[in-house]
């Protein structure tokens, strides 16, 4: 009996303090969202491990005041593009020392205006709420270090969520010079 706590304490003692990690998917199911959308008690050395979704998305590190804009030397996982919506592509991120709060979006052109941010930590005088609030509406600056030559194109099973505004009013740039043709040639 005595022998057997023994071993449970040392075997308790054994077990090095270990990092948590944590899942985060991105876009999934055609949303404009991270779920989570936040995370707690996240601690130093702990991994999140974001899940990227079809079409593109990114998850940039941004800050409290500008949610939408990319923090330099901050984590950035790129524009992510994948097709697959059974296999996400998955980037790690390592929490830094310190106890955050950390801030996040998705600097896929519109995907952060429509409220794509995600945050770790966050606080009592600074909440997911009141950051979400702030990107509302924001277009997405990625930095220095973009790689824009994607166009947002939710096509295929990618349904719009949130407040659904579709950058061009859902209409393709390309679409317009036949619009305004279709249009003079009716009022003629
Ligand atoms: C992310 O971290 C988890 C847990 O440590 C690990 O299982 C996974 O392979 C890592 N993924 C990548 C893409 O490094
Ligand atoms: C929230 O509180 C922290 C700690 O006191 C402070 O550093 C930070 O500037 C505050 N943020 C705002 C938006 O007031």
């Amino acid at each position: 009996m005595y022998s057997t706590f023994l071993i449970a304490i040392v075997s308790l003692l054994a077990v090095p303090a270990h990092s948590a990690n944590f899942m985060v998917t991105v876009g999934q199911n055609g949303k404009f969202a991270f779920n989570p959308q936040t995370l707690t008690d996240v601690n130093a050395g702990d991994s999140v491990e974001f899940m990227f979704y079809p079409p593109v998305h990114s998850a940039t590190q941004s800050s409290f005041s500008n949610p939408c804009v990319a923090t330099s030397g901050g984590f950035d996982s790129g524009l992510i593009s994948s097709s697959d919506f059974n296999n996400p592509i998955t980037k790690n991120w390592t929490v830094p020392d310190g106890n955050g709060p950390w801030w996040f979006f998705c600097k896929q052109p519109g995907h952060c205006g429509m409220g794509m941010v995600f945050a770790v930590n966050p606080t009592d005088n600074e909440t997911f709420t009141t950051f979400q609030n702030t990107a509302q509406g924001k277009s997405s600056s990625p930095g220095t270090s973009s790689t824009s030559s994607t166009s947002p194109s939710p096509t295929g099973g990618d349904t719009p969520a949130g407040n659904g505004a579709l950058p061009f009013g859902g209409v393709s740039p390309l679409a317009w010079p036949l619009l305004l043709y279709i249009l003079a040639t009716i009022t003629l």
